[in-house]
């Protein structure tokens, strides 16, 4: 890996350009960043953790027929990924009140969701990732209304998969962010990550509502145990992964 072919830097990633121009090589970062970069810090192994854990959910949804961008993993901390153009939209999924929600909102931190909540941010550091409503999508023309529809059904598709997965992990998946881009052939394929990171993932041994967190809450609330609570929830992949080959 060549500085001179480092495409772009992002928080938890570096993107490096390959010798074929439709594929790149994602390289996972131990660094971590929340509330918009306002907190930084470490998180020691993350990087090849969340690497593997992604890896993982990307084979997964590859085989029942979602459409993704992860092509292999050569080395613990680097994916090889097909080039796509990102969609300027982070697509969030939530099944258990959490989060912005609850702050937005005011429902009760757990408040299990009648049906999965979909909504949609603008990927724009500099915004602060604002919440959108499907209006202000079609204004600033970041997608189709048949594009949101598209997203919107792949999203919910993912977050059933994700979470009967998660399930026989006896973990509950809270809540998610999603990333999507069109690729050379204008298809629509699940980018970015998925991992601890950007998901909300509870441990369903521990009733503690801060002991059953095993994601980036962690380090976003300093709890104490951010490494510890990755390298469960990588364990726990890893041996269903083992056992469901
Ligand atoms: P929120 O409750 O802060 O809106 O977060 C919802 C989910 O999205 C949660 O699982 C964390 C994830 N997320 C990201 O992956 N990146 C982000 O920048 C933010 C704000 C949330």
């Amino acid at each position: 890996m060549l500085a001179a072919d480092l495409l772009y830097e992002g928080k938890a990633k570096k993107i490096y350009r390959t010798d074929v121009p439709s594929v790149l090589l994602a390289v996972y970062k131990d660094d971590a960043t929340a509330f918009n970069a306002q907190k930084r810090g470490e998180i020691v192994g993350k990087g090849k953790m969340n690497c593997a854990i992604a890896a993982h959910l990307f084979r997964q949804l590859g085989a029942v027929g979602i459409p993704t961008h992860f092509i292999d993993q050569p080395a613990p901390d680097q994916m090889r990924v097909k080039a796509v153009t990102i969609i300027p939209l982070e697509v969030v999924v939530r099944n258990i009140a959490a989060g912005s929600l609850c702050q937005q909102t005011g429902l009760k931190l757990g408040t299990v969701l009648k049906q999965p909540l979909v909504d949609f941010y603008y990927k724009d550091d500099a915004l602060g990732d604002p919440l959108l409503t499907r209006d202000r999508i079609a204004l600033l023309e970041l997608a189709t209304e048949a594009e949101v529809a598209q997203l919107q059904h792949m999203a919910l598709k993912i977050n059933t998969i994700l979470s009967d997965f998660f399930q026989q992990c006896e973990i509950t998946l809270v809540d998610f962010k999603l990333e999507f881009g069109w690729d050379t052939h204008h298809q629509l394929l699940l980018a970015d990550e998925i991992s601890p990171d950007t998901c909300r993932l509870w441990n369903q041994a521990e009733a503690d509502p801060d002991r059953r967190i095993l994601d980036k809450d962690r380090f976003r609330h300093d709890l104490g145990d951010v490494e510890a609570g990755y390298a469960q929830v990588m364990a726990r992949v890893l041996a269903q992964a083992r056992s469901h080959p």
